[in-house]
Formats: structure tokens, sequence, C-alpha cells
């Protein structure tokens, strides 16, 4: 766990990406990036353009794959996750078009695009770097609490609370929020080599107090990070205020 401000954070966990693309790059293979949404990883990703920009840091051949994303957004909405990631990261720097990929609200079987998301990340290699921000409830991706620790990518349900939380991206209004969504399992994100996880703000205390103190539980999702081998959890001082 370390602790900084948000651009320390910022400049960590960009780090850890830019570290890992280099470094697949200079042996000529690809890095596979996990990429979320939310408001955590913003400053990481003005930090990655900045560097593409000042520093020549290419996304060019860097495969990515999203977490999560909502049921029952039109294609367009600026909402949805995949044109969030578009607008925060993808079209500030030079992925490669096709290698950032996203869930499929929109797909006629859900269960077997899932299925097939699932085996694209393993074609892919498996990620490398996955980021990750947490909910106040301790949900990682949108793995709300009660979700099995093993859960691979599937449809759920959000909970009142996250949407309440969500709301602030659709002008206030929690009934604009959708119900539903799409989201890479724990046991899917458990897969990923090292894990960046972070969290800003007193309002991620309790959770940040449980993924580091508490007990494995699906009551705290992200708890099941306390059996991953390599993970790196950035929270600044609000967030760390319960530790
Ligand atoms: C959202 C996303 C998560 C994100 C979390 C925290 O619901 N599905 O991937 O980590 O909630 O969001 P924020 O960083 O905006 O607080």
């Amino acid at each position: 766990v370390v602790i900084g401000d948000g651009a320390e954070i910022a400049r960590l966990a960009a780090d850890v990406i830019e570290e890992r693309v280099r470094a697949r790059a200079a042996i000529g293979s690809r890095a596979v990036l996990g990429l979320a949404t939310g408001s955590s990883p913003l400053a990481v990703y003005d930090e990655l353009v900045r560097r593409h920009h000042e520093e020549g840091l290419s996304f060019a051949g860097v495969e990515a794959f999203m977490l999560d994303e909502y049921i029952g957004l039109e294609e367009d909405d600026p909402r949805s996750y995949r044109n969030v990631i578009e607008q925060e990261l993808v079209s500030r720097v030079d992925f490669t078009p096709g290698d950032v990929h996203g869930l499929d609200s929109h797909a006629e079987d859900i269960p077997a695009a899932c299925t097939a998301y699932e085996m694209a990340i393993v074609a892919a290699g498996g990620v490398d770097v996955q980021l990750l921000g947490i909910g106040a409830d301790g949900h990682v991706a949108f793995n709300e609490p009660g979700s099995s620790l093993a859960s691979r990518t599937r449809l759920k349900t959000l909970t009142a609370g996250t949407r309440a939380d969500n709301a602030r991206f659709f002008d206030g209004d929690v009934d604009a929020v959708p119900r539903h969504c799409l989201t890479q399992g724990l046991g899917t994100i458990m897969q990923a080599r090292h894990l960046v996880l972070v969290a800003l703000g007193r309002a991620k205390s309790e959770a940040v107090h449980q993924l580091v103190e508490g007990p494995v539980s699906v009551l705290w999702p992200a708890t099941v990070l306390q059996h991953h081998p390599h993970v790196t959890v950035l929270v600044d001082e609000g967030a760390a205020s319960r530790l």
C-alpha cells in the first residue's frame, strides 16, 4: 500500500503501465492492459497521455480489455464505458484500432458474448497490468457484494448504492442509471499478473480498510485481492484514513 497525493498516485500507476508496455515492446511482444472507468483512474490516463506526447510512450500494438459496461445505453451514449474510455484515453494516444476490447452489452446472446470475452483475454496471453478502482461498498469492476470470489464475466444487477454513487455521471438522476451491467468476474480479474488499485477520498476509506485489513469475504468483494501475489494499492490520505 502506498499513500500519496493524487499526482503521485497517477505517476506511480503510470510507471507500472509504462514499464510493462516498454518491456514488452523491447522484446517484440505486446503488452496487455486492463482498463478501468470511474473517476479514480482519470489522472492516470492524463499522465499516460502526457507521456505519450512528451516522452514517446507508444500504445501501438498494445492490447487492452475493459472491465465492465452498462446494459441499456445507446451505442453512442457518451456515458457508456466504451465511449468514456475512448474519450479519456484511447482517442488521445495511438492504440491500434480494434485492439481495445469492451464488453458488448448489445450482444444478442449475452452469456456467449461473456464467454467469448474470457477467451479473448486468454488468447491475448492474459492481462499484464490491470488498473482497478474500488466502490464505496468494496466492489471491483461491477462485482457487487455477494459476488462469487471465483466469478467470471457475466451479467450483474447494480445495487441501489452503486447506482446512487454513479448518478453523478447521469446529471444526478439515479433513475437514468442503468440497472444492469456486464462485468469481468473476480476470478477473471484475479488472473491478471499485476493489479494496480487506485482509491481516492474518504468515501473509500471503509472499503480500503476492508481490502487491506479485513477478512476475505464476499461482503467486501475487493478483499479477494488479498489472495493475489502482486497487488499495488495506491491511496490518498482520505482513502487511507481508516488503515
Ligand atoms: C464504478 C465502476 C468501477 C469503479 C468504481 C469506483 O461503478 N464500475 O470500475 O472502480 O465504481 O468509481 P469511482 O472511481 O468513480 O469512484
